[in-house]
């Protein structure tokens, strides 16, 4: 009797033990999941390959290359959409821990911000409509009211151009509308976004007139230690064949 008492109680407490470990188990996992860092990404997704919605989600070049930066990190990516020009002072104050948006590297943003190495490059072009335009090269951009997206590499180079009235607009979406109702007589934006904008819009066509290359890269609060890190995991998918993959799936030629 006493043998059988003592057999039935250590099965209680192995049973008992077990429910505890996996119960300990549980929460730890959950808390993990929980307490995972999160990486705020500052963008402003109305930029067609790189970030878009599609429905409530944000997809994309970047969006990807993002994700598959965080993987690597363990990190959980929290994506926040604002205005293009709200970027690099989000990213400067800490407000989010990088900025993607197709961004390009230049002299006077490294003032204010770190960037990562280059994972893609790109360039401006110029969009027109397709019949009887006013603008037939570069050159007559001097004489035209252009439409850019506020803020962005095609609005600090069309501001330089001297005589180019220059209509900013807080979407490349906006500027390319206004194209189409004949209120601005070009845009210039980037490459790819363009090409989308010609695709989703009838009437207007990309100039043959190719503008210096730029490089996009990820901004970063300066002297933060999150750079090195990130530029390590891009190291890291380009190696692999992650991000070729990535912009392939979305700029098939
Ligand atoms: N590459 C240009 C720049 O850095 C335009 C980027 C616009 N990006 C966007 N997500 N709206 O100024």
């Amino acid at each position: 009797m006493k043998r059988i008492i003592a057999i039935m109680l250590a099965v209680v407490l192995a049973a008992t033990s077990a429910f505890v470990l996996t119960s300990c188990g549980e929460s730890k996992d959950t808390k993990s999941s929980e307490t995972k860092t999160e990486l705020h990404m500052a963008t402003n997704a109305f930029f067609e390959p790189y970030e878009y919605y599609e429905g409530k989600k944000i997809v994309g070049i970047d969006a990807e290359i993002a994700q598959a930066i965080c993987d690597k990190l363990d990190a959980k990516l929290v994506i926040d959409d604002m205005e293009f020009d709200s970027i690099i002072t989000a990213v400067s104050s800490g407000k989010a821990d990088f900025g993607m948006a197709g961004m390009t590297v230049t002299d006077e943003r490294k003032k204010a911000v770190d960037f990562t190495d280059s994972y893609t490059t790109a360039t401006q072009v110029i969009i027109v409509p397709e019949k009887d335009s006013k603008v037939k090269n570069g050159d007559d951009l001097a004489k035209a009211a252009v439409g850019v997206q506020m803020g962005t590499t095609g609005d600090i180079y069309v501001s330089d151009i001297k005589g180019a009235s220059v209509e900013r607009f807080s979407k490349g979406a906006d500027a390319v509308l206004a194209l189409t109702k004949g209120k601005v007589d070009a845009v210039v934006i980037d490459n790819e976004p363009a090409k989308a904008f010609v695709k989703q819009n009838k009437g207007i066509k990309i100039l043959d007139e190719p503008f210096e290359k730029e490089d996009y890269a990820i901004c970063l609060k300066k002297g933060n230690d999150l750079t090195e890190k990130i530029n390590k995991a891009l190291k890291e998918l380009k190696n692999d064949g992650t991000i070729k993959k990535i912009v392939d799936k979305y700029i098939g030629d």
